[in-house]
């Protein structure tokens, strides 16, 4: 049985991801900051894990044990309000927590799993980012913290799939489009967001098609590469 961790799994797109995988026959391990809403429902194992503290980092990667990982998926992220990281408010305190969530807690995840999945026979990392990390995509503005911790996670990704190619992992960055979950207050208003179920099945097509020659490119929901 193939194996994944999935973090963000108690809400939104990173438990519409854990429930497909679970379909699909994965040995799941969900896990999120909070583990009393929807985590629960979840047929698979579950676990409590801040990704922005080094200590439940490790703790969740000794408590996983020495079993190989298929598939890790970082989905957890945050979002300050718009008015708490615009050019006149955003705030060092913003910086910092956005980027730990978004930014770091991925990379800092996926290097203490790195032995887990290096023994898997064909191991896949993804990142959840977002398009508003695209440089050449921007022009909109605004959300300071948000954007530029995306546009990170997709520097630090790109790098893991150019030092992690010769070991075989294949990393996949990933948008979702905008999606109705509590992030984006479910998306109240804005005409083209979609279910989170959508969102993590479309990037499901992504992710299970994707091999070495795709590992470390930057990809839309609709299965089309985004620009850095
Ligand atoms: N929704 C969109 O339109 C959209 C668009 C582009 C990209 N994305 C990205 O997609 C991902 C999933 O977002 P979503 O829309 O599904 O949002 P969501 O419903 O708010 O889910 C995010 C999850 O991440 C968890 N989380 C926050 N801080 C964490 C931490 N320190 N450690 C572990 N887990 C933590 C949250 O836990 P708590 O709620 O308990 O704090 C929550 O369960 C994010 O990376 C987001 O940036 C979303």
């Amino acid at each position: 049985m193939p194996t994944a961790v999935v973090t963000g799994a108690n809400s939104g797109i990173g438990h519409a991801f854990a429930e497909i995988l679970i379909r699909e026959g994965y040995d799941v391990t969900a896990a999120d900051l909070h583990v009393n809403g929807k985590l629960a429902s979840l047929q698979c194992d579950k676990a409590q894990l801040d990704v922005t503290s080094p200590d439940s980092i490790a703790s969740f990667a000794s408590s996983y044990g020495d079993g190989p990982i298929d598939l890790l998926l970082n989905i957890a992220g945050i979002m300050a309000p718009k008015e708490k990281d615009a050019l006149y408010t955003v705030s060092l305190a913003t910086l910092t927590q956005t980027f730990s969530v978004n930014t770091f807690g991925p990379l800092l995840l996926t290097q203490a799993l790195l032995p887990n999945l290096l023994k898997s026979d064909s191991p896949k990392v993804g990142v959840m980012s977002s398009r508003v990390g695209s440089i050449a995509d921007n022009s909109s503005g605004g959300s300071y913290a948000y954007r530029a911790s995306k546009t990170a996670a997709n520097s630090v990704f790109k790098n893991l799939a150019v030092d992690l190619r010769d070991k075989g992992v294949v990393v996949v960055i990933m948008h979702p489009g905008i999606v109705k979950t509590p992030m984006t207050a479910m998306g109240e208003g804005i005409a083209e967001a979609v279910w989170p179920e959508e969102a993590a099945e479309k990037l499901w097509g992504v992710v299970r098609g994707k091999g070495l020659e795709d590992s470390g490119r930057f990809w839309h929901r609709e299965g089309f590469e985004l620009p850095w």
